[in-house]
């Protein structure tokens, strides 16, 4: 009986030994079918318990099955550990292919936006924030906009509650037609000097086609102070489309009208692709149109409360979704708002 035990301890060193010296699945694999498996070591001892006097077959037997549980798990841990070892060397396996991970970012709009209000911050200006659904008063009565200016139509314009409230009330909602409103909010609630930027979006009843969307963003400007001058507005415009469009970009004013503006001008950056030859993107005129702009009317001065003798002030806004178009030569704005990745990606 000694001697069957013993052999039982032989067969556990010589396991732990081989075990030891196990590199890898294949090697633990055969220490498995040499001890463990039906015809290995440790089961055909097993069979010549049959042998042991009836008597001692108690003793022999529970040292037998200490044994070949010791063996078992010597057996378990070095599987464990081989497993371990096998899945950390692939994690680490440089030669593989690595995995291509789609990465977003920032919509053109967005980074746009994020550029030129960047500029304009550095000149000075703080982004001021207003609502999108706003008052008929904010929107058109504050900004000088005449009861029939065509803008102001329902057609023109999202109107809530026209079932209930006319659309010339000054108390109706509406989605905002532009950021100028954030003018009248800003210089309402503070004093001079008021040297803001407001982008947002801004909404109008356009049907969608290349260059209209039912909603667009616009980046609004004002600068408020005593003795602010057109060419403080064209140095500011200047500054801004040298550091959007490059260095070497000009700017030119052409007369035009808003009601909040006296006089009122559309300020063009020189086309930044052909210089101003005359190319596709200006249409050959060498020009780009890149806002509206004037110097604030004193009748707003007057609506928001300050001093329309003292106050003086420009004003400006651009439309974003035309500078994005002018920046990256996207000839349809619905391909901003399509979300196809394949375009988006691009940018
Ligand atoms: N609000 C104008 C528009 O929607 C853009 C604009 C023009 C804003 C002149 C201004 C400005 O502040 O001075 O087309």
């Amino acid at each position: 009986m000694t001697e069957l035990v013993q052999r039982f301890y032989d067969v556990l060193e010589q396991a732990k030994t081989a075990l030891a010296a196990v590199d890898g699945e294949a090697a633990l694999e055969e220490c498995r079918v040499r001890f463990l498996s039906r015809k290995g070591l440790l089961p055909s001892l097993m069979s010549e318990l049959g042998k042991v006097p009836a008597e001692e077959k108690p003793t022999v037997g529970k040292v037998l099955n200490q044994v070949k549980q010791e063996l078992q798990k010597a057996f378990d841990d070095c599987a464990e550990k081989v497993r371990g070892e096998e899945t950390a060397a692939n994690a680490l396996d440089v030669t593989r292919p690595g995995r291509a991970r789609d990465i977003g970012h920032r919509h053109p709009i967005s980074q746009v936006m994020d550029m030129a209000v960047a500029i304009f911050r550095r000149m000075g200006f703080l982004v001021a924030d207003g609502p999108d659904l706003e008052d008929v008063w904010h929107n058109f009565d504050a900004l000088n906009a005449p009861q029939d200016h065509p803008s102001r139509t329902p057609e023109d314009t999202f109107y809530f509650d026209l079932d209930k409230r006319s659309w010339l009330d000054p108390e109706t909602m509406i989605l905002r037609t532009q950021t100028s409103p954030v003018q009248v909010r800003t210089m309402k609630a503070q004093s001079l000097p008021v040297r803001i930027i407001c982008p947002g979006r801004c909404y109008r009843r356009d049907t969608p086609d290349a260059t209209h969307g039912m909603s667009f963003h616009q980046i609004e400007g004002l600068y408020a102070d005593r003795h602010v001058s057109l060419a403080d507005l064209k140095g500011t415009l200047a500054i801004f489309a040298r550091e959007m469009f490059g260095s070497q970009t000009k700017v030119r004013f052409r007369p035009h009208f808003f009601p909040f503006t006296e006089p009122s001008v559309e300020a063009d950056a020189s086309c930044f692709i052909c210089g101003g030859k005359g190319c596709r993107v200006c249409k050959g005129s060498g020009w780009i149109e890149i806002a509206g702009a004037g110097m604030v009317n004193p009748a707003v001065f007057r609506n928001v409360g300050y001093d329309p003798e003292e106050t003086t002030g420009f004003a400006f806004g651009m439309g974003v979704e035309r500078i994005a178009m002018i920046r990256y030569a996207i000839n349809d704005l619905r391909l901003l708002y399509d979300n196809d990745v394949r375009f988006l990606r691009q940018f």
